[in-house]
């Protein structure tokens, strides 16, 4: 067998399995595992002793050049994926945004066309729906013929993405029918809205009060809906960027009684809490993003959520505003700090830094968080999200002992600052291959610019 790459001496680390294995990858795909593959017909051997071979990282939930807050998200698919890249992600599913009267369409080929000719790993949509009356319905279902199968609903920011409750049942009773997934931003958007005009009212513009106007029992009760709804339309649900454990408790709730319910949380929610808020000056502009960081004995309730599989998914709601110029257009006023922050790049360390390096779960459940379920859930299995053979060779070469201390002045994403600045993490990517290509190594990025694919994916089958 002849091969154009050969990783020998590594531990393969699958959300089921650890064993040492050799690989063989021809044509983008891996073609062989075995104690030991015969190397001479190897165009390129990858020493991997020491390491330990995982799939690819997957990233559900990011805004590469996403319009937003008056401003556009600073990473575009070229920046985006690239910083990705660095961090072990080979795959991401972006938002399409459908603007009030246009068609679902016109949002999936105006994303299209932002990915196509830059993006440098491959990626998929979700589309996001902001209008949908009846005549509308129908095209949920060609988009999910059309390898869209997902729609981000949301229960918050009136007037801008906000769906009334008809509209989201309707749009979970189409995808009961057609096999898609709702992904729902779950934070009463009417609440919250009472609570931050009162705020303004009091004089209260700093930015920790984007956090103090967004109570957990906000989350909650739009979590709690979210699945009532879901249920009475016999849909999946996906509760996206969980930041609590009053939304976790629902979600627990409802996996308990045996319903297609799943939650991701982000990394900011499992390092960070309402203290970093309170950094002087402006400094807590960093940290605006929906919904907020939360007191901080929440993060060990989201980590034993991950262990329990009360949630499933780590993504990184990655949607970067520079702190100079872009966060500073809320200077005097916190609702209008572009809401988002920057993590695409550093998912998969710090997941494994605080999941496996120390002792909460073990390797597999990582690459079950990081990279297997979110596979499963939106229709890339098995091609994405495991090794195996006939899979794309997404992969990763992975130092589980190697630390870094992640800073602003060592990152790739576009953006002048890092929420997690100073956090040393344990567990490092050295090497990254998309589709069998070395895209990173020696920290060089060896990608280009449109070699990524756009990934028509499959209807939700379960996980
Ligand atoms: O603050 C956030 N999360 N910005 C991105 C949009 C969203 O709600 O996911
Ligand atoms: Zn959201
Ligand atoms: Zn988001």
């Amino acid at each position: 067998m002849a091969f154009d790459l050969l990783i020998t001496n590594g531990t393969v680390v699958t959300a089921t399995d650890t064993y040492q294995a050799d690989l063989g990858v021809e044509g983008g795909r891996i073609t062989a595992i075995g104690a030991r593959v015969a190397r001479d017909n190897a165009t390129r051997v990858i020493d991997a002793k020491d390491r330990l071979v995982m799939p690819g990282g997957i990233d559900v939930h990011t805004h590469l050049d996403m319009p937003f807050g008056g401003t556009t998200s600073a990473d575009d698919f070229e920046t985006g994926t690239r910083a990705a890249a660095f961090g072990g992600t080979t795959t991401l599913i972006d938002f399409a945004i459908q603007y009030k009267g246009q068609t679902l369409r016109t949002a999936f080929d105006a994303w299209m066309q932002k990915a196509a000719s830059k993006a440098t790993t491959d990626y998929a949509f979700h589309c996001i729906i902001t209008d949908l009356p009846d005549a509308r319905l129908d095209e949920m279902d060609a988009l999910v013929r059309e390898g869209v199968p997902s729609f981000k609903l949301f229960m918050a920011y009136p007037g801008v993405f906000m769906l009334d409750d008809a509209s989201i049942f309707k749009a979970m009773r189409r995808t009961a029918k057609n096999g898609g997934m709702i992904c729902m931003h779950a934070e009463n958007g009417g609440a919250i809205d009472v609570i931050v005009q009162q705020a303004l009212a009091e004089g209260k513009t700093a930015p920790k009060y984007h956090a103090l106007t967004r109570p957990t029992t906000a989350e909650a009760e739009a979590t709690a809906r979210a699945i009532a709804l879901a249920q009475m339309a016999g849909a999946p649900v996906y509760i996206v960027h969980l930041s609590c454990n009053d939304a976790l408790e629902k979600v627990r709730e409802a996996r308990d009684r045996g319903l297609p319910v799943y939650a991701e949380t982000c990394p900011q929610y499992l390092y960070l809490s309402l203290e970093n808020m309170e950094a002087p000056g402006f400094e807590g502009a960093k940290y605006v993003f929906t919904p907020p960081l939360r007191e901080k004995w929440h993060q060990e309730k989201l980590w034993q959520g991950l262990k329990q599989d009360n949630l499933q998914v780590v993504s990184t709601d990655h949607c970067p505003f520079c702190f100079k110029e872009q966060k500073e257009l809320g200077k005097n006023d916190f609702t209008k700090i572009p809401n988002g922050g920057p993590g695409i790049e550093h998912r998969m360390s710090l997941v494994y830094s605080g999941g496996v390096a120390s002792g909460r779960f073990s390797a597999n459940r990582f690459v079950e968080l990081t990279s297997t379920t979110p596979a499963k859930l939106f229709g890339l299995y098995p091609r994405k999200g495991t090794i195996a053979v006939g899979s794309d060779a997404d992969l990763v070469i992975f130092n589980p002992t190697r630390k870094h201390t992640i800073s602003a002045k060592t990152h790739h994403m576009r953006v002048d600052y890092s929420m997690f600045e100073g956090i040393t993490i344990t567990g490092v990517p050295e090497i990254v291959m998309s589709r069998g290509r070395v895209i990173v190594e020696n920290n060089e990025f060896k990608g280009k610019a449109g070699s990524g694919n756009f990934l028509k994916r499959a209807q939700y089958a379960g996980v």
